[in-house]
C-alpha cells in the first residue's frame, strides 16, 4: 500500500479583500489528510464515513483526478483508495484540497510515475474544480508545497517565512457552517453600494498585508498579533463577522494570545489565535472547559509527502 499525507491550510491575512485584487497570506498547517492507494477493484473508502458512493462529490473528484493522471501516464485505474482526514470539513481549512493533493501524490507514487510537486498541484487543482465552482488554487498550492504563501489576483508567491518554535496557533471551530459563495456575493454588493467608503477599507487591507509580511519576516510577534486584530476589525466592517467570531476573538486575546481573527469566509467557520506556546495549553484547556472546540496547529513547511502505512 502506498500512502501520502498533505496539510490543511489557514488564511492568516487578507481574505475577502483578495477577491477585489488585494493581497492575502495563507499558510499550511499541521492537520493532515492521508490517502493510501493499493491494487484492487476501483473503490473509494473513507475512514470517517465508509464507502464513498458513486455520484458523490468526493467520488467524482477522485475519478476526475485519476482520469487526468492517466491522460499523462499509463497507470492502472483499478485501485482501492483509502482516505483518512483530521481536517475539519467545511470550515475553510482546505480539507478537500489536502485530500486531492495527497491522492495525486499517492497515486503517482503507486504507479511509479516520474513526477514533481508541480504536477501534483495541477492534478489536485483539477479535482478541486469538481468540489468548488471557482477554486482560487490557494488551498491545493499550500497543501502541495507547505509553508507561507502570498497570493494576489491568481499569482502565488512562496514566502521565505519561518516562525520560531516558541509560537503557534490555536484554532477554534465555531461549527457554524456557511456558504462562502453567498458571503462573497454579499460583500461585493456592499462594496458597490458604499464604494467611496469601502475603497479606503480595501486600501487599508492591502497595506495591512504588506506590513504583516514585514512583521512575519522579522518575527515581530506583538505586531503580527496586532495586525490580526486590525484585520478582524476590517472584516467586521465589511459584515463577515458574527457574534460568535467576535466573542472568541475577545476570549483568545483576553487569555493572552498576541492576536486573533476570524479566518476564511467568516460568519462562523474558524477563529485563529496567535500564541506563545508557553500559554497555549492553558488557553486551550480553558476554552475547552467553556465548551469550545479548540485545537493547536503549527505551520507545516514541507507540504505533501509519502508516509508509511500504519
Ligand atoms: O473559507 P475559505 O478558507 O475557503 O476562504 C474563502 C476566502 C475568501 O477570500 C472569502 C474567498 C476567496 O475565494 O478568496
Amino acid at each position: 500500500m502506498t500512502c501520502s499525507i498533505a496539510p490543511g491550510k489557514i488564511i492568516l491575512f487578507g481574505e475577502h479583500f483578495v477577491v477585489k485584487g488585494a493581497p492575502a497570506i495563507g499558510f499550511a498547517v499541521s492537520k493532515y489528510a492521508k490517502v493510501c492507494v493499493e491494487d484492487g477493484y476501483f473503490q473509494v473508502i473513507s475512514k470517517q464515513t465508509g464507502n464513498i458512493e458513486q455520484g458523490s462529490v468526493l467520488y467524482r473528484a477522485v475519478k476526475r483526478l485519476i482520469t487526468y493522471a492517466n491522460s499523462i501516464f499509463k497507470c492502472d485505474e483499478d485501485v482501492r483508495i483509502l482516505v483518512d482526514s483530521e481536517i475539519p470539513v467545511g470550515s475553510g481549512m482546505g480539507s478537500s484540497a489536502a485530500l486531492s493533493v495527497a491522492l495525486a501524490h499517492a497515486y503517482l507514487t503507486h504507479c511509479n510515475a516520474s513526477f514533481d510537486k508541480k504536477l501534483v498541484n495541477e492534478l489536485a487543482y483539477e479535482a478541486e474544480k469538481e468540489v468548488h465552482s471557482k477554486p482560487s488554487g490557494i488551498d491545493n498550492t499550500l497543501a502541495t508545497f507547505g509553508g507561507f504563501l502570498k497570493y494576489r489576483s491568481g499569482v502565488f508567491e512562496k514566502l521565505d517565512i519561518r516562525l520560531g518554535d516558541e509560537v503557534g496557533f490555536l484554532v477554534v471551530n465555531t461549527n457554524l457552517k456557511r456558504q462562502t459563495g453567498i458571503i462573497v456575493e454579499e460583500v461585493l454588493r456592499l462594496y458597490e453600494k458604499y464604494r467611496e467608503v469601502l475603497e479606503n477599507v480595501y486600501t487599508a487591507a492591502s497595506v495591512l498585508v504588506e506590513k504583516a509580511l514585514k512583521s512575519l519576516r522579522e518575527r515581530d510577534y506583538e505586531s503580527i498579533g496586532r495586525l490580526m486584530l486590525l484585520n478582524h476589525g476590517l472584516l467586521w466592517t465589511i459584515g463577515v463577522s458574527h457574534e460568535i467570531n467576535d466573542l472568541i476573538v475577545h476570549k483568545l486575546v483576553g487569555k493572552g494570545c498576541y492576536g486573533a481573527k476570524l479566518s476564511g469566509a467568516g460568519r462562523g467557520g474558524i477563529v485563529i489565535g496567535f500564541v506563545n506556546k508557553s500559554l497555549s495549553t492553558r488557553i486551550e484547556e480553558e476554552l475547552r472547559s467553556e465548551g469550545f472546540e479548540v485545537f493547536r496547529v503549527n505551520p507545516d513547511y514541507e507540504g505533501v509527502r509519502s508516509v508509511e502505512d500504519n
